[in-house]
């Protein structure tokens, strides 16, 4: 019998302009062996994010420099084959960076983000979603830094989104009173309250969100889990209460030197005012909570408390396919892509 090959997607061209299915070239290669300090790692599941774009487009994306010829980058959920790392032993479950192929090596730098799965109660392929650094994001900057406590009300900038999409539920389940949720569109509005349970929700493109936010959050904001930065940022700071808690999580809309002017916040005053507090949040210098974040989120999972549904494509070959079906935003939930036939 012929030894496997590890079959890749490497990145052909950096776009310029659209992310296209020719911006890939799929080799096969041997499988690697893994030398001291490193394991090998059968991936079963990979992840289709936004985010991939970035690393596409920049030659550094804050996560390590990548080039064309690599590995495409990605986050995955594999089973360590063959460890010489002191740390993983074959039949470890893991999550981490392990890129766009059957097979990887890792040492478990920073970048990789490594994570080991404990939990057995929901399937692995959740740790690409809700159990993964999305949901951990989620946990840790809501509970951590937000902190709603009984009755509050809470905002969710970029609510309908990968991280935001958990925030808001997490909230309530913390026992908030009120959320609500800010998103571009009206089938985004929709989904945040039919699916997510909020309680409202404005659309920052159809309607002025100050106005909005004095209407759908008459006593006022207590928790801000920020997304958006700019010009959502400034507006919500004018509905701000006394001892409100700002979680500064992205800027989604901070992006040429224009627009930031064009954005610039002119109500930070507010935090004086009202004793408010804004605190910046960041999982990658987090990986010592991840474990009680996975503990809490696929406890609420398994109980039916969260709202996670998966869009699931199946062989590496479908990785492109995947991606255009994220960045087009037709993805019907989280993008998966089952690389292993027979995980779980
Ligand atoms: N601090 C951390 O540790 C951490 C970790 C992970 C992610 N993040 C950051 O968190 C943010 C959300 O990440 P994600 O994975 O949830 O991304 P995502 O799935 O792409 O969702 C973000 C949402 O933001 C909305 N958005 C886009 N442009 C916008 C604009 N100009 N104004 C307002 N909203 C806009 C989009 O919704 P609409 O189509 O409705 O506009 C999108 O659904 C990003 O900034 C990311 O960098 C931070």
């Amino acid at each position: 019998m012929n030894n496997p090959l590890n079959r890749k997607w490497l990145i052909k061209a950096r776009p310029t302009g659209k992310v296209s299915e020719s911006d890939f070239l799929f080799v096969d290669a041997p499988i690697p062996e893994p030398e001291e300090g490193e394991f090998l790692v059968k991936v079963m599941y990979l992840s289709a994010t936004p985010v991939l774009r970035r690393h596409l487009r920049a030659t550094d994306n804050g996560a390590g420099k990548v080039n064309t010829g690599d590995v495409m980058p990605g986050r995955g959920v594999g089973t360590v084959i063959k460890s010489r790392h002191k740390d993983f032993q074959a039949g470890d479950i893991i999550q981490g960076r392990f890129g766009w192929q059957e097979y990887a090596i890792s040492s478990a730098t920073g970048a990789d983000m490594v994570h080991t799965i404990k939990q057995r109660r929901v399937p692995f392929s959740t740790g690409l979603g809700i159990l993964g650094l999305n949901g951990f994001t989620a946990y840790l900057g809501m509970a951590d830094v937000g902190q709603p406590k009984s009755g509050e009300t809470v905002l969710v900038s970029g609510g309908a989104g990968g991280v935001g999409s958990k925030a808001g539920q997490i909230a309530r389940l913390l026992g908030a009173g009120r959320i609500v949720g800010i998103a571009g569109s009206r089938k985004k509005c929709r989904i945040m309250i039919e699916d997510l349970g909020y309680d409202a929700a404005i659309n920052y493109r159809q309607e002025n969100v100050s106005t909005k936010l004095a209407e759908v959050c008459p006593e006022g904001i207590d928790v801000f889990f920020d997304n958006a930065g700019g010009v959502i940022l400034d507006a919500a700071l004018e509905h701000i209460n006394k001892r409100a808690r700002i979680v500064c999580c992205g800027r989604i809309t901070d992006k040429t030197e224009k627009e930031q002017e064009e954005q610039r916040i002119k109500n930070y005053w507010r935090l004086g005012r009202q004793q408010a507090r804004m605190e910046g949040f960041y999982v990658y210098d987090c990986l010592e909570d991840l474990p009680r974040a996975e503990e809490q989120l696929s406890k609420w999972l398994s109980e039916g408390k969260l709202n996670h549904s998966e869009d699931r494509l199946e062989g590496i070959e479908k990785m492109p396919e995947a991606l255009m079906r994220v960045l087009k935003g037709q993805g019907e939930g989280k993008v998966v892509v089952r690389i292993d036939p027979e995980a779980a």
